[in-house]
């Protein structure tokens, strides 16, 4: 098919609703570690992976060999039979993850993930409220929607009660007008606060992501997660940290990005990138913890931990382990930082540069002064930057927000492509004044 008949489809047989990135949609053909190309045959330098999900490239070898092996073997068996991936993965996911997490439950997205967990907290502790952070994101179930904390992520309203949002670390746009430098992360204490005076005083749990992927990659300050952690447990709620955006390797240095913030979480979800494209999700817990879904009732994910997905999440571990490595990321994604900070020199338009590792965001205001968002300059950025061949995200909670977000198998040289681009995009861009 050509490009315009895949996109009169696209217009005919999908809902409307699809968000489409670019003024005119591109359809993508085939791709190759950092790159892609599109039906027309133009190549494009892949800046966003597929939403934070190609970990280690597209078609890397090591996960197309494990899929292909799989799908000859056994596509499906449902959980109900043990099956020899699906307990590997499980032992691989326990040495990876920090403290006490240690045994999973597979699932096919990162909303499913969220929703075991909170159904494992409910269980767990009795409790039945929730504390999230304005400006997350959770997903796109009734429960996924309800956590998430900004309106036009909420399609159809607010489905399930007993959730309340405290105010998010976002300290560009510090919510209590504070000095980031000089506030020892106040805004920590209004979970105790919306606790206290929204909830019955008992908690099931406080969920959170370590950076706010779909909120612009919004980067809690260092003492943030050990003051909310402590007010958590102490009105009887578990920690569940999704790190549906954030997990393996994103955030550099460390396998999980909580690992920065230097918590334990009781109940960490994932997806995304931790099978390479394939659907997975994962709630990991402790055992004293899952045992609380004992004797509750029952509960099956008809695809989840299934063989192939197990295998290319097997698969994008290892190459992790030896490619794509934490310290790789860390230092690509040093990179990335400094490179963009020139950037933030150069251009008035760019507000703030945020994010660990190969997760940055760049905020773009009108105005350094008044800080007021740019969307209508991210549009441009985009429209600019794929016209130079390369690919990158967006978000926040004003649409203001570039994610730079790479497979994690970037170089230095892809970052020096990248930053190359970008300089002109905005060079572009500053000119029109948006
Ligand atoms: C932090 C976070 N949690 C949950 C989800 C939901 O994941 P999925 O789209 O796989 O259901 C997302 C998706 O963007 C996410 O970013």
């Amino acid at each position: 098919m050509n490009k315009q008949e895949i996109l009169d489809k696209q217009k005919k047989y999908l809902w409307p609703n699809h968000l489409l990135y670019y003024t005119e949609p591109l359809p993508l053909d085939h791709g190759d570690g950092m790159y892609v190309w599109d039906v027309e045959g133009h190549k494009y330098l892949d800046f966003f992976a597929g939403i934070l999900t190609t970990s280690v490239g597209h078609n890397h070898p090591k996960v197309t060999q494990a899929v292909q092996e799989q799908a000859g073997k056994l596509l499906h068996s449902s959980t109900l039979y043990p099956n020899e991936n699906h307990v590997k993965l499980a032992e691989k996911m326990a040495q990876i993850t920090p403290g006490k997490l240690q045994t999973s439950y597979f699932t096919n997205s990162g909303t499913e993930a969220d929703e075991t967990a909170v159904m494992l907290a409910k269980c767990y502790t009795g409790y039945q409220e929730i504390i999230a952070l304005r400006h997350g994101y959770s997903g796109r179930s009734p429960l996924g929607m309800s956590l998430t904390g900004q309106a036009s992520w909420r399609i159809g309203g607010t489905h399930i009660l007993g959730i309340k949002h405290a105010m998010n670390p976002y300290c560009y746009r510090c919510p209590l007008k504070m000095n980031p430098e000089t506030c020892g992360a106040a805004c920590a204490e209004d979970v105790e606060e919306v606790i206290k005076t929204s909830t019955s005083g008992r908690i099931a749990a406080f969920l959170a992501e370590p950076i706010q992927g779909v909120g612009g990659f919004v980067t809690p300050p260092k003492e943030y997660f050990k003051i909310v952690v402590e007010i958590v447990h102490n009105y009887g709620g578990l920690f569940i940290c999704d790190e549906v955006q954030t997990g393996f390797g994103r955030t550099g240095d460390k396998w999980f990005g909580i690992e920065h913030w230097q918590v334990e979480p009781d109940i960490m979800t994932m997806a995304k990138g931790i099978a390479n494209g394939l659907p997975m999700g994962n709630t990991i817990t402790t055992e004293a913890i899952a045992q609380g879904m004992v004797g509750q009732g029952l509960t099956i994910s008809t695809f989840g931990g299934n063989p192939l997905s197990t295998a290319a999440s097997l698969a994008t571990i290892e190459v992790m382990e030896t490619e794509a490595t934490p310290q790789h990321i860390g230092e690509v994604g040093g990179l990335l930082r400094a490179g963009l900070e020139k950037l933030q020199e150069k251009y008035p338009l760019v507000g703030d540069v945020r994010g660990m590792g190969l997760m940055q965001g760049v905020e773009l205001v009108k105005d350094r002064q008044t800080k007021e968002p740019a969307p209508e300059a991210v549009v441009a950025v985009f429209e600019q930057t794929r016209a130079r061949g390369l690919l990158i995200g967006k978000g926040g909670m004003y649409n203001n927000v570039l994610r730079i977000a790479p497979p994690l198998i970037a170089t230095k040289e892809h970052v020096e492509e990248a930053l190359n681009i970008l300089d002109h995009a905005f060079a572009q861009v500053q000119e029109l004044n948006l």
